[in-house]
């Protein structure tokens, strides 16, 4: 490599990782990416004035994938990561095909992680309602268990409670009770928390679901994958860890101040810097 190119290189890879999110919920995968991966800088996006996805159809979904993926490339980003489920079942293919950036969801890792892990060859997922129609988790696991039975479970109203913090609260726990009752006789010995914002709920779920069931948190499968890309790309940052307050980006489409209040609950530090930008610019 002359000189020139190897500059570039070493440049390439100091640029930071994007991650976007439908809003808050991607945060869950962020505070991953930050443990498992401290070299790393990052520029995250929430589209919070635009969230829920899981509710919205796949064309919608894609529409605003594009407008994060064209912002998030005005960032000087080096790879994407699509921390939203519904975003990875809608989005991520089409896009993969599109753009000449390394892109990752966070389907495939869970999936994969599940399928592998299972004993039983039964297992469940949940997720939004986008999530669960698109079929893409069953998709996905069948290329690395073909035998396995996948059993779906949108449960919409978890996404609320997490929001208002209501992680341990007797009214999520009966919420979770009525939906998870679902997989009863199933045999389910694996559940994938197929939303951004289920790992948040770990506690309440694994409670519900007993100890017999292994919970699967993509978000964590996620951040290993990436490092392995970026590994298998040869684009890890080299350089030590830089100040960790300067060392993170993070907009959203609303209120500041909102995203920073239910930040302050998944991350160890204040995000002090966040802004508001208009992405139907983008
Ligand atoms: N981030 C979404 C997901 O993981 C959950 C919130 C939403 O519906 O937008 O599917």
């Amino acid at each position: 490599m002359s000189g020139k190119s190897e500059n570039k290189k070493t440049d390439i890879c100091k640029a930071p990782i994007g991650v976007f999110d439908s809003g808050v919920g991607g945060l869950t995968v962020m505070r991953e990416i930050m443990r498992q991966l401290p070299n790393e800088k990052a520029v995250y996006f929430g589209d919070t004035a635009r969230v829920p996805y899981g509710s919205k159809s796949k064309e919608t979904v894609l529409r605003y994938s594009r407008q994060i993926i064209r912002f998030l490339r005005t960032r000087g980003v080096k790879a994407i990561v699509v921390a939203c489920n519904t975003a990875s079942a809608y989005a991520l293919e089409t896009i993969q095909e599109e753009i000449d950036l390394p892109i990752i969801g966070v389907v495939k890792p869970g999936a994969q992680v599940a399928a592998e892990t299972t004993r039983s060859g039964r297992i469940g997922v949940i997720g939004t309602e986008g999530t669960i129609s698109s079929r893409i988790y069953p998709e996905y696991i069948a290329r690395w268990n073909p035998e396995a039975a996948v059993f779906g479970k949108a449960c919409p109203l978890f996404v609320p409670l997490v929001e208002e913090g209501l992680l341990k609260d007797p009214v999520t726990e009966e919420i979770a009770s009525r939906y998870l009752r679902e997989f009863e006789g199933s045999g389910i010995d694996t559940l994938i928390l197929g939303c951004t914002h289920y790992p948040l709920l770990r506690s309440t779920i694994g409670k519900v679901m007993g100890e017999t069931v292994a919970l699967v948190n993509p978000a964590y499968e996620t951040a290993r994958s990436l490092k392995e890309l970026l590994r298998e790309q040869k684009l890890e940052n080299p350089g030590g860890m830089e100040e960790q307050a300067g060392q993170y980006e993070f907009y959203v489409s609303d209120s500041v101040q909102r995203f920073q209040r239910f930040a302050s609950m998944i991350l160890s530090f204040e995000t002090t810097h966040a802004e508001q930008i208009q992405i139907e610019e983008y």
